[in-house]
């Protein structure tokens, strides 16, 4: 999307505070917030990147929001992958165009959409048909209602019907009893991707993976730190907060048995 920002567009808008809001643009809505109130038809046929006025004098800049504001900003049922971790995962799974993903559990469909925006293929396993709705209610409003993304409602632990995937994806609990089905449903050289949450968990994981042999390899636990930087002329130091800790990525390749 570029050009003049158009009715029915999700902007982002960020006020003099930095607190950011997404909204989606309609004719003749007003928008309140502490700062003021907006109007959106004073956004609507403008471009982005320009500072509007609201009812206080305040001004907010505009914006189309990245996939991570929008990641951040959605709706959400179940906790969502944090964007510092969604770009490590499409590096280690190796994810891009034409792959065929099979995702569990899908939750608020953050990975969905990052893994979908990267041109693959996804099918979801999800317990919960609330969280199925949400994610693919996030999914069309970000992406569009024509995205190769099916969900199923169901157990991954109990099987997985798809054969010759490129891609497992998990966010779940128990990763480590989705492991024999994966050996069967994973091509040769595709990858198993878990995000998990501690190490105990992890720990089942690689042992799973350990205990399966032949058809797993390379297995590689990691996780992402991620420190900003205040930087001002005479202050330039890390910032004082940061996320200590979000989750472990574990990959693994499938072997040639
Ligand atoms: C943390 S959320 C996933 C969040 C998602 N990755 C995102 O970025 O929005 C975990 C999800 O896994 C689902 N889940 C848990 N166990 C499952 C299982 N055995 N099979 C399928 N889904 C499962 C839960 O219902 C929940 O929606």
């Amino acid at each position: 999307m570029h050009g003049a920002l158009e009715a029915g567009e999700r902007v982002l808008l960020i006020d003099p505070k930095e607190r950011r809001y997404l909204l989606t643009l309609m004719s003749g809505a007003t928008f309140h917030t502490h700062a003021g109130v907006l109007t959106h038809d004073d956004i609507i046929g403008g471009d982005e990147g320009r500072m509007i006025t609201g009812s206080t004098g305040r001004q907010f800049l505009v914006l189309r929001p990245t996939l991570s504001d929008i990641v951040l900003k959605m709706p959400r049922g179940a906790q969502v992958i944090y964007p510092k971790d969604l770009g490590a995962i499409l590096i280690a799974a190796d994810i891009g165009p034409g792959q065929r993903v099979l995702e569990a559990g899908v939750g608020s469909g953050a990975l969905s959409m990052t893994v979908l925006r990267a041109g693959a293929t996804v099918v979801g396993y999800e317990l919960r048909s609330d969280f199925a709705e949400r994610a693919r209610a996030n999914v069309t409003a970000t992406l569009g209602p024509d995205m190769p993304y099916r969900i199923e409602i169901r157990d991954v632990t109990e099987g997985i019907d798809e054969v010759g995937l490129d891609r497992i994806l998990l966010d779940m609990p128990e990763p480590h009893k989705v492991i024999p089905a994966a050996a069967t449903s994973l091509r040769p050289g595709g990858i198993l991707l878990a995000y998990l949450p501690t190490i105990n968990q992890t720990a089942l994981l690689r042992q799973a993976l350990d205990d399966a042999g032949v058809p797993f390899g390379l297995s590689e636990t990691q996780e992402i730190m991620r420190r900003t930087w205040h930087v001002e002329a005479r202050s330039v130091r890390p910032d004082h907060r940061m996320v200590g800790h979000t989750g472990f990525l574990t990959t693994a390749r499938r072997l040639s048995a």
